[in-house]
């Protein structure tokens, strides 16, 4: 094909592919089957890497985001992003009401929306192409997303019709409650841990340095307000009228004028039971005046404007009965009481158990079994109780005393008088102990072994293992024999374990899961001694001459290896033929011209990555840092460094380098 038919034939699929785009994820009417749409955007993405001239940040096939890692520059708002006032009561919204009608002159409306339950974000617009987007932050400079947004297929990188030519809009960014619980099946079937929320769920996607991995999530946004010279109408309402055709996500469904405040009261009680069948969450009102003039002569405290309110609905609650309590033992032996309910239905789903956090809690609720309780959701998957209906209470009920023994191994359980938890001290002997050891090692820091929790567990309680060596010892035919396990995925399983016998050997030494040795303090331990053995030698004194190890890291370090199960466990790994001393790429000392010198890198590199830049930098006897402070010596730019770090680095006086002025630096 030639330049000129590619050119066209890329202008044509985009156009169309943005058209059936905004058709599906905006519209909810798709018009092309799925199969059509990757077939389109399989020939535009072919048609851009055969004629990458021209190539087009805002392209339909830039949503499938990338694998590069990059740190997100802090970036100013065009506008400050404001928060909004919050009430929960009736009479404050009145309140608020009577202010407006002291300022305004003349009728007005109000717009009652919901106040979506996710995270704001703030879009800019250039002649219609999206140009930035960036997180609330600090209200006047936020985290540039703009990556991460792009894979948004609800939010449109090119706008229709007629717009003005420089606007921010903005909005909510959240994940649909069943995306939501999707994902966490998943993550739980994947032994990761869950999300507690739908917003944190969001919160946590969004600020993934991995966008290729925020495209896989289902992320939505819903857009409520509009900032700019030259707006389409001079009303909020009917401006967000004109966005929608422009192709944004404007959740007009969920809008509605009201001429006063009862009819704002109105729209409150409805949503306030109607929020329970949303397919997203919902945790208020806002009511907003509709006249950008109005507005303008309400103006704004220091924090949020006067010409809005948000009403919170109260946590939703109910009242059920306290049939039991049970404990749960966490991986660190912290011992967690859950009250098992009556089943209740709450905000949706049925409750049947709440959280009680620790002995305190029942104390100072002095709840017992057989009470009438009311629990509430908060933010939290998990319901808490919050209070117990003492009238209900049956004269013959007692005290509930807290577990004396643990629930798992029937070792007697201890509490530091400084912390709220009991934990149970049997540490090498109480099975979600010994379990969550081992999912510590498996895990893509420490032995990158690709194994499910659920599977631990299984192998668990058929005694293939019991610690973290006999993983070592698991063969293939113990695997097969197991309930719902697959040859290939036995095949895999072993691979994976095999494969883990290159992983280096700090990896190694944080994998063995000794308290508080994480990531960081294994470095230096493995880069100071050099061997698993010289570190067994050492005595608490010789490890605390290592940065960073004081004497809790040191004693805990030193109690590790003392431990005689430990010591087994240890040699079992040797003879496996794990990682137990420095490689010749792993250890450090390349040279010490950078002794003494601290450095922060900032953004990303060309050449080499910023990871490889800062192992270098210590692998030559410097130090890296994380914040430029006067005792920095060089600030490491790549492309897109943090603002605030350049700042900062003239403000000291702190040289700015290159990645190749470093490498002139090792010369
Ligand atoms: S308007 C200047 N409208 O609530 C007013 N905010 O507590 C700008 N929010 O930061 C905000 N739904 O993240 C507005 N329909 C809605 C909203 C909404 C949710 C969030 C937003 C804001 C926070 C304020």
């Amino acid at each position: 094909m030639d330049q000129s038919k590619a050119q066209d034939r890329i202008l044509k699929l985009r156009e169309d592919l943005n058209r059936h785009n905004h058709l599906y994820y905006v519209l909810n009417q798709p018009l092309i089957t799925d199969f059509e749409f990757d077939q389109m955007m399989r020939e535009l993405i072919n048609l851009e890497k055969g004629f990458p001239e021209f190539i087009d940040l805002n392209s339909p096939s830039q949503r499938v985001g990338s694998d590069l890692n990059l740190e997100f520059a802090q970036v100013k708002h065009n506008y400050p992003m404001m928060s909004l006032g919050n009430t929960y009561s009736r009479e404050e919204l009145e309140d608020f009401d009577l202010r407006v009608r002291k300022v305004v002159t003349g009728e007005f409306e109000y717009v009652c929306e919901l106040k979506y339950d996710g995270i704001a974000i703030s879009l800019t617009y250039i002649n219609g192409k999206l140009v930035r987007s960036v997180t609330r932050g600090d209200g006047e400079r936020g985290d540039d997303v703009t990556r991460n947004v792009k894979t948004i297929k609800s939010i449109p990188l090119k706008l229709t019709g007629s717009f003005p030519s420089e606007f921010d809009i903005r909005g909510e960014i959240f994940l649909p409650r069943e995306g939501f619980d999707k994902m966490n099946r998943q993550r739980e079937e994947s032994g990761e841990q869950v999300f507690a929320n739908p917003r944190n769920a969001a919160a946590g996607t969004l600020k993934l340095q991995n966008s290729a991995m925020v495209a896989k999530r289902p992320l939505d946004c819903f857009l409520y307000y509009l900032a700019g010279n030259a707006l389409p109408s001079p009303y909020h309402y009917e401006s967000l009228v004109k966005a929608a055709e422009w192709g944004f996500k404007i959740p007009l469904k969920y809008m509605k004028k009201a001429e006063n405040i009862e009819e704002v009261l109105k729209f409150i009680e409805y949503w306030d039971t109607g929020r329970k069948t949303l397919p997203f969450e919902t945790d208020g009102v806002v009511i907003k005046v509709n006249s950008y003039e109005f507005q303008k002569q309400l103006g704004y405290t220091a924090k949020i404007p006067r010409w809005a309110i948000a009403y919170k609905f109260k946590a939703e609650q109910a009242r059920t009965r306290l049939n039991s309590i049970s404990f749960q033992v966490g991986r660190t032996g912290a011992v967690t009481p859950v009250a098992n309910l009556e089943p209740v239905s709450l905000s949706g789903t049925v409750v049947k158990r709440a959280t009680l956090h620790n002995s305190d809690q029942i104390q100072s609720l002095d709840v017992r079994i057989g009470d009438w309780v009311y629990v509430e959701k908060g933010g939290e998957i998990i319901p808490k109780i919050i209070a117990v209906d003492l009238n209900s209470r049956d004269a013959t009920s007692v005290s509930f005393n807290f577990l004396q023994n643990c629930p798992e191994c029937n070792t007697p359980l201890m509490k530091n008088p400084e912390e709220a938890a009991h934990y149970c001290p049997n540490t090498y002997g109480c099975p979600p102990q010994i379990k969550g050891r081992i999912e510590h090692f498996v895990t893509r820091k420490a032995m990158d072994i690709s194994i499910a929790e659920a599977t631990i567990d299984q192998l668990f309680r058929h005694k293939i293992i019991a610690n973290i060596a006999d993983l070592y010892k698991v063969e293939y035919m113990q695997l097969v024999m197991l309930e719902r396990f697959a040859e290939k995925s036995a095949n895999n399983l072993i691979e994976s374990i095999e494969n883990s016998k290159n992983v280096p050997f700090t990896r190694v030494l944080y994998a063995l899961g000794i308290r508080f040795v994480g990531e960081t303090v294994a470095k230096k331990l493995a880069r100071h001694f050099g061997s698993l053995e010289k570190i067994m030698l050492a005595s608490a004194e010789e490890l605390m001459n290592v940065d960073e190890v004081g004497e809790r890291i040191a004693g805990s370090v030193v109690e590790y290896f003392n431990h005689p199960l430990n010591k087994v466990i240890v040699e079992g790994l040797k003879s496996s033929g794990l990682q137990f001393t420095m490689r010749e790429n792993e250890t450090l000392s390349l040279s010490q011209k950078l002794l003494g010198k601290s450095f922060v890198v900032t953004g990303s590199f060309e050449k080499i990555s910023r990871d490889e830049l800062k192992a270098s930098i210590e692998q030559n006897g410097g130090k890296n840092l994380s914040t430029v402070s006067s005792g920095t010596n060089y600030l490491l730019a790549g492309i897109k460094p943090g603002p605030d770090k350049i700042k900062k680095a003239e403000a000291f006086g702190i040289p700015v380098i290159s990645e190749d002025d470093f490498t002139e630096l090792l010369k």
